[in-house]
């Protein structure tokens, strides 16, 4: 465990904005946070910072969760239970697992930041989410002090969603994941841009190496990097209407694009939205609106979480004046 005063967090949030916090405290094992008090009012933990918005200082202590490890639990009838530590890097656990002959996370390629943080928003991309796969999460309870395990039903999973984020945001911080992948390889190619993706490699029947390729092909063009230019992925969720106000927008937009999901809802595509309005590529200061997705806010430089947030309601409010519908940010907001 390491500690230290007065930090910026530019370099712990992959928007890179500036914040500082009174204290940083890095946890390397489970033992370490035996001693620690949490305050979920100024306390903040974090694992990659891939999902977040500073808009403020931190008062109190931000934990980085650093706790490494993946192993193979269990291996038997062509399933495997993996466990990894919640301060391995998302995409490394992927490769790890497909370098041994383990499919299931091929379709989630690529996704920044860290395993922890995964189950919290229910990580998802090209068709397929963690919940899945996902067998169940180990966490510490910061107010009985104890390990504690959720399996995938209590993990309350949605759409981007999960009881780690909603009902019981900073009660718990994850310190493993098991996720259950299999020897056979049963392709999820219902996204329509993966086949497209595929197709140009002039591929037919992909191994899940070839799929996991195909989604890393299409994440770089599709999405700015966060390493050169500050982004958390999607700024907003795809809104969720009923079918009949989806139909009715349909009439008036024949080109939005709509996801059916169960229980006679549709998502509606957020990003076609906002370029609707005119936003793409849009740029004011140092905040912008991706020129290549325009789900995704950016900072081009030295914009300030202010300055994002500011951004991201003027495109909610242009959005909801054209189409009647409510945008809702995707990534944790620290307000102040
Ligand atoms: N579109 C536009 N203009 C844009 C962007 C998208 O018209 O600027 C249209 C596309 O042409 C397509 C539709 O909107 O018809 C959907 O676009 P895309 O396939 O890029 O997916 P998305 O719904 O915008 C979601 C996830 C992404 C994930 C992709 C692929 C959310 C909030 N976002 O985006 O996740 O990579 O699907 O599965 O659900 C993230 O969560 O950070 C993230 C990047």
């Amino acid at each position: 465990m390491r500690r230290a005063d007065d930090v910026s967090l530019r370099r712990y949030n992959s928007f890179g904005v500036e914040a500082r916090a009174r204290e940083v405290v890095q946890l390397d094992s489970l033992s370490d946070l035996e001693g620690l008090n949490f305050d979920p009012a100024c306390d903040l933990v974090l694992g990659g910072g891939s999902n977040l918005l500073l808009a403020n200082d931190i008062e109190g202590t931000v934990f980085l969760n650093r706790i490494r490890g993946m192993r193979i639990l269990s291996d038997r009838d062509g399933i495997a239970t993996v466990e990894a530590a919640a301060g391995e890097i998302w995409h490394s656990l992927v490769l790890w697992s497909l370098a041994h002959g383990l499919t299931g996370l091929e379709n989630l390629s690529l996704i920044p930041g860290l395993a922890g943080a995964a189950p919290l928003q229910n990580i998802g991309a090209y068709g397929v989410e963690l919940s899945d796969v996902l067998e169940s999460v180990q966490a510490w309870d910061w107010q009985s002090r104890e390990r504690v395990e959720f399996s995938n039903t209590d993990c309350q999973f949605g759409y981007r969603d999960s009881r780690f984020k909603s009902g019981d945001a900073g009660r718990y911080l994850v310190t493993a994941l098991r996720l259950r992948l299999s020897r056979q390889f049963e392709p999820r190619l219902t996204y329509s841009g993966l086949g497209e993706q595929l197709a140009k490699m002039e591929i037919s029947s992909p191994t899940a190496r070839q799929v996991s390729q195909a989604v890393i092909m299409l994440r770089k063009r599709k999405l700015p990097d966060p390493a050169l230019v500050g982004n958390a992925g999607s700024f907003f969720k795809n809104p969720l209407v009923t079918c009949e106000a989806a139909d009715s927008l349909r009439s008036r937009f024949p080109d939005l694009p709509l996801f059916a999901v169960e229980g006679r809802h549709c998502k509606l595509g957020a990003g076609w939205m906002i370029e609707h309005c005119g936003w793409k590529g849009f740029r004011e200061g140092d905040a912008g609106v991706s020129e290549r997705h325009a789900l995704v806010l950016v900072n081009h430089g030295h914009a300030s979480g202010g300055e994002i947030l500011a951004l991201a309601d003027k495109v909610s409010e242009s959005v909801f004046e054209t189409f009647g519908v409510r945008l809702e940010p995707e990534p944790r907001i620290i307000r102040g």
